[in-house]
């Protein structure tokens, strides 16, 4: 046997063992040592399942479960809790320190349509009368919102304000806060906004 001969036939046996190894089968793993490893009890997201009683194989997080980074709220979703969140309670001692031009984007993004640009209650979905009832945040029509009250509200809403406590995080929601109170500090003199957009003789 010349080494040509041995160079062609090494490759033809070694092709033959790599094509025979392989299993185009893909439903049957051929032979396993560790099963497991190929049938993973895993279950896709929608598909129904007996291993719990109400069939599905999606879970919940178990009651109680705190996300990581989630910073949980006392006060509930009723009279006595709004009433007790002007109280201040649940400020973080960083609020008193934060810029309060950091939450001007955020504002932008989640409050402005409705609030207005200038916290002045004549956002655009208003000025379209497609929301109506929403306050301006000065003095006049608030007096007595506190930057509790405002997280209150942003946790839970208020009649025809939506919560907004899944779009924004912890630290989100005071920086809107800041903003929110660095202009109403700054509004002087407030009339209140008429439906007709070019009357809002608003002055802040
Ligand atoms: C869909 C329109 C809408 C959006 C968006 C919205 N609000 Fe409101 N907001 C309202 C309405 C309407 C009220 C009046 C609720 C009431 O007292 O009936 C209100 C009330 C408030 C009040 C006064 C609550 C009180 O104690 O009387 C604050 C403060 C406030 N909103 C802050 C915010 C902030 C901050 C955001 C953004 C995160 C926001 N709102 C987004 C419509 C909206």
């Amino acid at each position: 046997m010349n080494a040509h001969r041995i160079i062609v036939s090494t490759a033809i046996i070694g092709l033959l063992s790599l094509v025979s190894a392989c299993n185009w089968d893909k439903s049957t793993p051929g032979y396993v040592y560790m099963d497991d490893m190929f049938s993973s009890p895993s279950l896709e997201a929608y598909e129904p399942s007996d291993r719990f009683a109400d069939g599905l194989s999606s879970r919940k997080p178990v009651a109680g479960t705190v996300a990581r980074g989630e910073v949980l709220y006392g006060l509930p979703n009723t009279n006595e809790g709004y009433e007790a969140s002007k109280g201040n309670t649940e400020v973080p001692a960083f609020y008193a320190s934060m810029n309060a031009d950091d939450g001007k984007v955020l504002y932008n993004q989640f409050c402005s349509h409705c609030h207005g640009e200038k916290g002045d209650g004549n956002g655009i979905l208003m000025q379209r009368e497609k929301i109506l009832g929403v306050p301006g945040y000065d003095k006049t029509r608030l007096p007595d919102i506190t930057p509790g009250s405002t997280y209150h509200v942003i946790m839970y809403g208020k009649n025809n304000m939506g919560a907004h406590a899944s779009q924004l995080n912890y630290e989100e929601r005071w920086k809107i806060i800041k903003y929110v109170f660095g202009m109403r500090d700054g509004q002087q003199e407030v009339s209140v906004p008429t439906m007709d957009s070019s009357a809002t003789a608003v002055k802040q």
